[in-house]
């Protein structure tokens, strides 16, 4: 997979994050204490942005629209949409879906994300 510059190690700091597009495609890179990782920057759910999710015990970003929660570094769904109560209806339609995530790597302080 082709990778793509996003940008200097010290534009996103630790605990920070940036929304940005890479060949067309809105993504998040995230800061975290272990590291750089890098996700969709729309929610699985109903497509909402992610931009500026709360991040929870450091690793888990929680969509501020219905409130899923997804692990950053894997995608996996930590919790599904919960917000408001009733929204669980939707779940026949939209079922749980894992957050995308791309592989980044750093060299020579610059950011790459494969995607
Ligand atoms: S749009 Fe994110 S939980 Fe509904």
């Amino acid at each position: 997979m082709p990778k793509h510059s996003v940008g200097h190690v010290n534009d996103i700091p630790p605990g920070q994050r940036k929304v940005t597009k890479v060949e067309g495609n809105k993504v998040i890179i995230f800061h975290l204490d272990s590291g750089f990782f890098a996700t969709e920057a729309n929610c699985p759910h109903l497509r909402m942005p992610l931009g500026k999710g709360e991040i929870l015990d450091g690793e888990v970003l929680q969509c501020p629209i219905h409130r899923a929660k997804f692990c950053i570094k894997s995608g996996d769904v930590k919790q599904w949409a919960c917000f408001p109560p009733g929204i669980q209806l939707l779940n026949v339609v939209r079922g749980e879906k894992q957050l995308k995530t791309y592989p980044v790597h750093i060299d020579n302080d610059e950011v790459f994300v494969e995607l």
